[in-house]
């Protein structure tokens, strides 16, 4: 595995397993105790993936040392008014410290709700505290009031949404991102890339790989998902090869300047307070 050290001296592994979309019916502690299994010491959940119980269960029994595991999680936008209902929440289902809690998405009160991350920061039951789903605007809009900076931006990133604006200003607080959706959700046009597939014959590896691989060279935390066993796994085999400078600008040429999410559209905040309800 490779680390980077965030803003405020917490290292995170670069590479993380994220468990959107599992269900608890049992589904996500056997996938998170395979992922542990397979070399992931990054776990990626959120209060609105409804699975954080089973997330804490696996890494509990999974016999590691808690901290050789760097584990994170997301309060959701219900509870931006009285955040700390959100995260005592969080902190109940998962039973163990958080390492890093995000701003899940960025709309009503975050200022509020960041304020009390900031609280938990200070006590030490949450190490580190970002935000999420932040486009320039919405950076602009609430990050420059915060006393504290995020120490990640988790946004939709891959080789064709690059998301160099926002990384721009990021870098001036040196806060790092974090891709979800690094390989493109299953988009069959960036999978046969032709750049991608000649890296790919070239090193041996997939296509997924040297998407991987570029963002670890790039300085991102990357959450790349998968169901196949055999992926989960052959995703971490990314660190006995290294793409050259060369390759690293024909991968950063991709870049298409937008991705399928765009949290500045109106309509967004109310789809998502709707589509997730959290209820205990
Ligand atoms: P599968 O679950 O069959 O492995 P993202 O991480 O951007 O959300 O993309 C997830 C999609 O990418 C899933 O469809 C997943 O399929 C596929 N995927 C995961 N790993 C790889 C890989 N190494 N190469 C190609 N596709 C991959």
């Amino acid at each position: 595995m490779e680390y980077i050290t965030l803003n405020d001296g917490v290292r995170i592994d670069q590479i993380g397993y994220g468990t959107f979309l599992i269900p608890a019916d049992g589904s996500t502690y056997n996938a998170v105790k395979e992922a542990l299994a397979v070399g992931y010491r990054h776990i990626d959940t959120a209060a609105a993936y409804f699975n954080e119980t089973e997330v804490g269960r696996a890494i509990k029994d999974s016999g590691i040392p808690r901290d050789e595991i760097f584990l994170t999680s997301k309060l959701w936008l219900q509870d931006y008014d009285d955040a700390k209902v959100g995260v005592e929440r969080s902190l109940r289902h998962l039973g163990t410290h958080i390492d890093l809690y995000l701003i899940h998405q960025p709309y009503g009160n975050v200022g509020a709700a960041w304020s009390v991350l900031e609280d938990y920061k200070a006590k030490g039951d949450i190490r580190s505290i970002g935000v999420s789903n932040m486009t320039p605007a919405i950076w602009n809009k609430y990050v420059p009031q915060f006393d504290t900076k995020p120490s990640v931006n988790q946004i939709e990133f891959n080789p064709y949404c690059q998301q160099k604006e926002i990384r721009e200003i990021m870098e001036k607080d040196n806060v790092k991102i974090e891709a979800w959706g690094p390989l493109g959700q299953g988009d069959k046009e960036l999978l046969n890339d032709p750049v991608i597939v000649k890296l790919a014959e070239k090193y041996g590896k997939d296509e997924g790989q040297i998407m991987i691989r570029s963002q670890i060279q790039d300085g991102i935390v990357t959450l790349p998902k998968s169901t196949n066993p055999k992926r989960i796994k052959s995703n971490l085999d990314v660190f006995d090869f290294e793409l050259t400078e060369a390759e690293m600008n024909e991968m950063r040429g991709l870049d298409k300047g937008h991705g399928k999410h765009d949290p500045d559209a109106p309509g967004v905040e109310d789809m998502l307070r709707k589509a997730f309800v959290i209820e205990d």
